[in-house]
C-alpha cells in the first residue's frame, strides 16, 4: 500500500522545468492575436489578470489593466463597503452616458450654480423644470453674467438633444455638427434620462482597446470569500462583472455547496479558486463556475508548500485543470509563480486562456504598495495575502485562521522593484507572448495550445536559458533577475 504511493508517482512540471520547441512559421510576431476569454461571457483583448492581493489591485490598478485591454480584480481585504465603492469608482472613471446627472431648476440663483459647478468640477448643467429639460447652462452663460439673477435669465434655451438610445457614432456627430460640449439625453415626454459630453468621448478614444462592458465602462472584478453571499450581492448592484470566489483550497465541499448558492443569486460571472487537479476543474465545473483559477503555492509569496506539504507544479496543475475545463468551454486562469513573459507562453501552451500576475505587478506605480528605497534603488512593498501582515491588516479568511486568534500563515511579506507604469509593463509582456507565438507560428492563442510541444530541460539547460557568463551592467525592461540585486 505504502511502496505504491511511489511506484506509481507522478511527475509534475513546472515553467523552469521545460521549453517549447520552435517550429515551422508563416507569421510575424507582429500579427499575432493575444485577445483570450477570460471566463464564459467575458472577453479580453490582453490575456493579464492582476491578482486580488492588498498590495497589487485596488481601483487605480484595475483602472489601468481595463484601460489597456487586461483586467484588474479588486481584494477583499477590507471591509464590504470600501470593496463597493472601489468598484464604483472604477466603473464611473469612463462612463459615456451619465446617469445620475446633476440637474437645476431654472429659479435657482446664478450663484449657487456657481458654486455647483466649481464643488462639482462639471462645466455644464441641464435645467429641469417640472421633470421637463427647458434649457443648458454652460461656462460661457456664466461668463460677466450677474450672479444675484437666476438661471432662467442667462440658460441657454435652444438645447440641441437626442433620444436615450442614441448611438455612440450618432452622439459625436451631433457634438461635432453642432459645435457643442454637451448632449442631453431625453425621452418622449421631454424628460432628461442622461448626459453624453464630450470630454468623456476623447478620454475613451484615448484607449481603443479597453476592457469595456456593454455601457462603454471599463470592467472590473472583486474578491469575495466562499461564503460571502450578501457582498457578492452587492458587489453585483454595483457594477462588479465578475467576483473571484477567492480561496486556498477551493476543492473542498463546503465551497462546493456555497458556489451552487452563489450561481443561483448572481447573474454575472463567478470565477472560482484556486484549484491544481483534474477532479477539483470537475466538481467546480458541475457547481456552475464561468471560470477556475489554477494555483496551489506557486506564488512568489508563497510558503503554502513549504508550510503544509501541498502542491502541484505550475505547468502540470494548468495542463490537468485545462484539460477537464476545455472540454466543458470553461476559460482557466493561470495563477502565481509567473517571473518572465516566457512563463506567460508556457502557461497558455500548457491550456490557459489568461494569466494571473503578483509580483510582476505589485511594482508598478499603479499598484497600492508602499514605495522604498534600498540601497539607492527603488522599492515597493510585496507581501502574500496569507502572510502576517496582510491576515493582521484585514477581513479576508483566505489563509490560515483555524478559529482562533493564532493563524498559520503561508506567505511571506517583502519588496520587489519599482517597474514603472503598468502600460509600460505591459506593453512588454504582450511583447514577449507575441515573440513566442511567432516561434511557434501561432497566430492567436487557440492555435498557440494546440501546436505548441514541450521540451523538458535539465539544469544545465535552465542555466544555459539565462544569460550567463556575463556581468550584467544594463537591465532590459523586460529581464529583471532578482539574484543580481
Ligand atoms: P506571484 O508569483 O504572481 O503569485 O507573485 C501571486 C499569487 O499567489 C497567491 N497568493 C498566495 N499563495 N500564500 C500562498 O500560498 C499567500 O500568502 C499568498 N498570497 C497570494 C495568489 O494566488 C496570487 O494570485
Amino acid at each position: 500500500m505504502f511502496k505504491e504511493k511511489f511506484s506509481d508517482i507522478k511527475e509534475g512540471y513546472t515553467f523552469d522545468d521545460v521549453l517549447l520547441k520552435p517550429l515551422k512559421s508563416s507569421i510575424e510576431p507582429r500579427e499575432s492575436d493575444v485577445s483570450s476569454q477570460f471566463s464564459r461571457n467575458i472577453k479580453i483583448r490582453i490575456p493579464i489578470i492582476s491578482s486580488p492581493m492588498d498590495t497589487v489591485t485596488e481601483d487605480e490598478m484595475a483602472v489601468a489593466m481595463a484601460r489597456y485591454g487586461a483586467l484588474g480584480v479588486i481584494h477583499r481585504n477590507m471591509g464590504a463597503n470600501e470593496q463597493i465603492e472601489m468598484v464604483k469608482k472604477v466603473k464611473k472613471e469612463e462612463t459615456i452616458i451619465i446617469r445620475n446627472v446633476i440637474s437645476v431648476d431654472p429659479e435657482t440663483p446664478v450663484s449657487v450654480s456657481k458654486t455647483i459647478m466649481q464643488t462639482k468640477n462639471i462645466a455644464g448643467l441641464p435645467v429641469v423644470s417640472s421633470g421637463k429639460l427647458v434649457g443648458i447652462l454652460t461656462k460661457r452663460d456664466l461668463e460677466f453674467s450677474d450672479s444675484r439673477g437666476k438661471i432662467k435669465d442667462i440658460m441657454t434655451k435652444d438645447v440641441m438633444t437626442a433620444n436615450d438610445d442614441v448611438s455612440l457614432d450618432e452622439a459625436k456627430y451631433i457634438l461635432y455638427k453642432n459645435r457643442i460640449e454637451k448632449l442631453p439625453l431625453v425621452d418622449k415626454n421631454g424628460k432628461l434620462t442622461g448626459l453624453i459630453t464630450a470630454k468623456d468621448i476623447k478620454t475613451r478614444e484615448k484607449f481603443p482597446n479597453a476592457s469595456r462592458d456593454k455601457n462603454g465602462q471599463l470592467m472590473v472584478g472583486a474578491a469575495i470569500g466562499a461564503y460571502d453571499l450578501d457582498r457578492a450581492m452587492n458587489l453585483e448592484k454595483a457594477g462588479s462583472d465578475f467576483v473571484i470566489v477567492d480561496t486556498a483550497h477551493a476543492h473542498n465541499e463546503n465551497v462546493i455547496s456555497s458556489l451552487k448558492k452563489l450561481r443561483k443569486e448572481l447573474s454575472i460571472d463567478i470565477v472560482a479558486g484556486n484549484i491544481a487537479t483534474t477532479e477539483a476543474a470537475e466538481d467546480l465545473i458541475s457547481a456552475g463556475v464561468d471560470g477556475l483559477r489554477v494555483g496551489i503555492g506557486p506564488g512568489s509569496i508563497c510558503t503554502t508548500r513549504i508550510v503544509a506539504g501541498i502542491g502541484v507544479p505550475q505547468l502540470t496543475a494548468i495542463s490537468d485543470v485545462s484539460e477537464m475545463a476545455h472540454e466543458h468551454g470553461i476559460p482557466v486562469i493561470a495563477d502565481g509563480g509567473i517571473r518572465y513573459s516566457g512563463d506567460m507562453v508556457k502557461a497558455f501552451a500548457a491550456g490557459a486562456s489568461t494569466v494571473m500576475l503578483g509580483s510582476l505587478l505589485a511594482g508598478t506605480e499603479e499598484s497600492p504598495g508602499v514605495e522604498m528605497i534600498i540601497n539607492g534603488r527603488k522599492y515597493k512593498s510585496y507581501r502574500g495575502m496569507g502572510s502576517i501582515g496582510s491576515i493582521i491588516a484585514g477581513k479576508s479568511d483566505r489563509y490560515g485562521k483555524l478559529g482562533t486568534n493564532e493563524f498559520i500563515a503561508e506567505g511571506v511579506e517583502g519588496s520587489v522593484p519599482y517597474r514603472g507604469k503598468v502600460s509600460e509593463n505591459l506593453f512588454q509582456f504582450v511583447g514577449g507572448i507575441k515573440t513566442g507565438m511567432g516561434y511557434i507560428g501561432a497566430h492567436n492563442l487557440d492555435e498557440l495550445r494546440e501546436k505548441a510541444v514541450f521540451i523538458k530541460i535539465s539544469n544545465n539547460g535552465l542555466k544555459e536559458s539565462h544569460p550567463h557568463d556575463i556581468r550584467i551592467v544594463s537591465e532590459p525592461p523586460n529581464y529583471q533577475n532578482f539574484n543580481i540585486y
